[in-house]
């Protein structure tokens, strides 16, 4: 057997639907802020150092065509929960392109090894970076990506690329990638899985399921226009991009893309309807 074929017959096989897409009952993952706060470098360390709640899922679940996703569990940030998630595509050449991994487990480890050899381990923003340093230690051939800013936030990180507008040749003939300048915050890179023509985002668009919010911290949240199917990006955020010219291009190169599907860090996924979601999630640049 083939590691294709081992990873075909022990990968789940059915992808997932709306309505299902935000499940929390995943693994450990990257926590993210309370999105009503002023994004700060202070703010950001103490938000890395929420408690991780909720059960262990760990098993990848297919999104896609070569694409799967593993949900980690919330983390607790003063009571406010952040169900999160990881991403593994499976390049032409076998290897395993991972994105903002969460924490590793036996059980994870084996299904990530049952996709490829990890090569590519991605950090799409400079706060999505708390587990990269196990993933690391575990594959140490792999090549780590550091969003800008993020290589001189954690030196003790040994990354060996900074991500940009152009896609590392890695990857550039099946994931495509664009960069939201602008915030003197936080800047984010985009991607979009070419295969499964699914646009990946982290924390620029957040659609945190409204069941597991309840009273005054659903109420924040909504007013923070991160909740539900009309989720967007964090008003705090926003308020960061000083420059809304090149997050507008970023934006523009987005919608090009035209992708169907889209993952999401926080919240809810689709399996469809992708361009007019991000569409109506950007509206605001
Ligand atoms: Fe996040």
């Amino acid at each position: 057997m083939t590691r294709s074929d081992h990873a075909r017959n022990t990968a789940p096989s059915a992808y997932p639907q709306d309505d299902d897409a935000s499940e929390s009952d995943g693994v450990r993952t990257v926590p993210c802020p309370p999105s009503w706060r002023v994004v700060s470098e202070a703010m950001l360390t103490r938000w890395l150092a929420g408690r991780p709640v909720g059960r262990l899922g760990d098993m990848l679940r297919e999104f896609g065509p070569r694409l799967w996703t593993a949900d980690g569990p919330s983390v607790d940030f003063y009571g406010f929960p952040y169900p999160t998630r990881m991403v593994v595509a499976r390049l032409a050449d076998g290897s395993a392109w991972v994105w903002s991994p969460v924490a590793l487990t036996p059980e994870l480890e084996r299904a990530v090894e049952a996709v490829g050899p990890v090569r590519n381990v991605v950090s799409p923003n400079k706060i999505h970076h708390l587990f990269l340093a196990e993933w690391a230690t575990r594959w140490p051939a792999a090549r780590l990506h550091a969003p800008p800013g993020l290589a001189a936030r954690k030196p003790e990180l040994r990354f060996d690329v900074e991500l940009g507008d152009a896609p590392d040749p890695a990857w550039a003939d099946e994931i495509d990638q664009v960069l939201f300048r602008g915030s003197f915050a936080l800047e984010e890179v985009v991607f979009f899985h070419r295969p499964s023509r699914t646009a990946i985002v982290c924390d620029l668009v957040q659609r945190h399921d409204p069941a597991h919010l309840t009273g005054w911290k659903r109420w924040l949240m909504r007013l923070d226009g991160v909740v539900g199917e009309q989720g967007s990006t964090p008003r705090e955020w926003r308020a960061s991009f000083w420059r809304r010219h090149p997050a507008r291009a970023a934006r523009e190169r987005v919608l090009a893309w035209k992708p169907d599907r889209l993952i999401v860090a926080h919240g809810a996924c689709a399996s469809g309807g992708a361009t007019p979601i991000l569409s109506r999630a950007l509206a605001w640049l």
